[in-house]
């Protein structure tokens, strides 16, 4: 029987085991956008993960959000990406990065002066992390539909420089209240054009740049992440369910290497809304990748019971470099230090020790 430790395969990417690295927010880049050294060590650390999720990576200059993000968009860029997905492999890891647009989660400071953009000109609440601080958000621009294929253009050309970097794949994000799930739930889409009001109509972006990645670089090398009741970011839906069995249904079409789902509130953030995510995971042809508070226990009985193909861990691997030798030895995990998660030095991200 398969468990957390059972080879895996995932579109045309072969893991050595179950256990992935989720997408990781850390804002230790360059001010360019560029992955520094100390990053090639972090993750390297991680390479026995049976895959690698990048932490969010934006595709363009506005895909931005946070402070000190790595991008994909300049070739300086790519270069940077280009040691760590060598280190990794050599370590005999897999990695692919997440693309990443913020859409409304942004500020100006973040953006050269030009304003969020968002599907509609509704302002999230809560504030923006910028290099000043927290800061109230602004109100989004509204994206008017003639810049979409823009949008969806700089989603390839960031597939294609991952492919130029070295990665495995691409994971498209569109969970956690960033641009293609504010497309997604009618809290944040209140468009009259043919990319809102239905579910349908929500979903055609998202559809859109899956398909033009899927075209560019290969079914076998695109996953894709949801979330549907993810309330961070201040998100919210009318039938959660309905959208997302919408959008696993209409996504069997590209024949994807895996569907990650978010499968709560992150951030300690409750979910008001029941949700049945075994429905959801029936409805998925795609192998299903199951995110959130997992433990060894929990992920062992979701692959047992067919519930997932791989289990993606956060936390746990951002204190746990080794957190795989660490889960097949029942060995005691090390506390991760929450004040170092988000910038800062090599410390909280590549001292915690091995066993
Ligand atoms: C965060 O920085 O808090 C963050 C970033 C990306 C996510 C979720 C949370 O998908």
């Amino acid at each position: 029987m398969s468990d957390l430790f059972s080879p895996v395969t995932l579109g045309s990417i072969e893991l050595s085991n179950r256990m992935v690295m989720a997408p990781l927010t850390r804002n230790r880049s360059s001010m360019e956008g560029v992955p520094q050294d100390m990053s090639v060590t972090y993750y390297e650390q991680r390479a026995t993960a049976g895959l690698i999720i990048t932490e969010a990576t934006p595709i363009s200059p506005m895909g931005h959000g946070y402070p000190l993000l790595p991008g994909i968009y300049t070739y300086a860029q790519i270069v940077g990406w280009k040691k760590v997905t060598d280190a990794v492999h050599a370590k005999g890891g897999k990695i692919v990065i997440q693309l990443w647009h913020v859409g409304r989660i942004s500020h100006p400071s973040l953006l050269n002066g030009e304003t969020p953009v968002a599907p509609s000109a509704v302002k999230p609440a809560g504030k923006a992390f910028t290099f000043n601080g927290l800061v109230d958000y602004v109100e989004p621009r509204a994206l008017d539909a003639s810049e979409l294929p823009g949008i969806v253009a700089d989603y390839v050309q960031a597939s294609k420089n991952a492919m130029k970097a070295g990665f495995d794949g691409v994971e498209i994000h569109s969970a956690n209240g960033y641009l293609l799930d504010q497309f997604l739930r009618d809290g944040s889409n209140k468009r009259s054009d043919i990319y809102g009001g239905s579910i349908e109509n929500r979903a055609r972006l998202l559809m859109e740049v899956t398909k033009a990645v899927v075209d560019a670089i290969g079914s076998d090398k695109v996953g894709l992440r949801l979330s549907p009741v993810n309330p961070f970011n201040d998100m919210k839906d009318s039938d959660p369910q309905a959208v997302f069995n919408y959008v696993t249904a209409q996504l069997n079409q590209f024949n994807l290497a895996y569907l990650h789902v978010v499968e709560g509130g992150i951030h300690g953030g409750g979910v008001a809304d029941p949700f049945d995510f075994d429905a959801m995971r029936k409805l998925c042809k795609s192998p299903y990748m199951a995110n959130l508070s997992y433990d060894k226990a929990r992920g062992n009985a979701a692959i047992a019971n067919g519930h997932a193909d791989a289990v993606a861990y956060g936390v746990p691997f951002i204190a746990n470099p080794d957190l795989v030798e660490r889960f097949r030895q029942d060995a005691p995990l090390n506390e991760a230090d929450s004040t170092s998660f988000y910038g800062g030095t090599e410390k909280g991200y590549t001292d915690y020790p091995t066993l």
